[in-house]
């Protein structure tokens, strides 16, 4: 049995709870307030689904999700993750997240920041790329005609395996971006940026996407 630890329980937290509890794993849901503060989601999900601190969802998972603002992923506990496939939805938005200058310089992406903090674990960046209300409604079989695609980017071969895997169960075709230093072609403001695409759209769209420094 597979558990899903999730690092956050806001929009896209809370969403792909939903779609692990409905595709049979147990769930482990956190936030920054405690647990206590978790008691509707855990309702909602049922009986496999339960609330901790970060540190134990973390400690928990098989697989955990890491899906909190940027400017806070420096909290993530590091030594329980380690070894771990560990998925990173998070965007940069300065607004929220404040100037963060290696991104600003383009020298790093999001996801490598992620993987920095957390040197033993295997990073995959997926789901930064839809909207949290479509990953309930825009799922279809494996094999459906222009079936929605996202993205994933990782230093790892087995670990983009799992995540290929977990996407393809929770409705969508996985289409590889490449490493982590790849992830920015699906980041805020590119042509794959919260649109509906399949497989061989989004290829088109990431192949298209130019930094912001060239874009002007
Ligand atoms: N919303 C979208 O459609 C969307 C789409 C793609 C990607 N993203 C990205 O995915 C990430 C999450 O977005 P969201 O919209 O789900 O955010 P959100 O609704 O604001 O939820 C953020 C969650 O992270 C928790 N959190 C904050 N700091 C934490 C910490 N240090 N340790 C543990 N949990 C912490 C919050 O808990 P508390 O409430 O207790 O503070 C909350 O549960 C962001 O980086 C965002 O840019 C969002």
């Amino acid at each position: 049995m597979t558990t899903i630890g999730l690092i956050g329980a806001g929009h896209i937290g809370g969403q792909v709870a939903r779609l692990a509890i409905k595709n049979g794993y147990d769930v482990v849901v956190s936030n920054s307030r405690g647990p206590a503060t978790l008691s509707g989601l855990v309702e909602e999900l049922g009986p496999r689904a339960r609330a901790a601190t970060a540190q134990e969802a973390a400690r928990a998972g098989d697989i955990v999700v890491v899906t909190i603002p940027l400017k806070n992923i420096g909290s993530v506990p590091v030594e329980p993750l380690a070894g771990k496939v560990v998925i990173d939805t998070n965007n940069y938005y300065p607004e929220r997240d404040g100037r963060i200058p290696e991104l600003d310089a383009e020298s790093t992406t999001t996801a490598e920041l992620l993987q920095k903090h957390l040197p033993s674990s295997k990073v995959v960046k997926a789901f930064n790329h839809i909207y949290a209300a479509q990953l309930t409604t825009d799922g279809s079989a494996p094999g459906t005609p222009s079936r929605r695609a996202l993205a994933i980017a990782g230093d790892d071969a087995a670990a983009k395996q799992v995540a290929t895997e977990l996407l393809d169960g929770f409705g969508f075709d996985a289409v590889d971006a490449g490493p982590l230093a790849e992830g920015w072609r699906y980041q805020p403001d590119t042509p794959a940026y919260n649109v509906r695409q399949d497989a061989e759209e989004l290829r088109a769209a990431l192949a298209q996407a130019k930094r912001r420094t060239e874009a002007g």
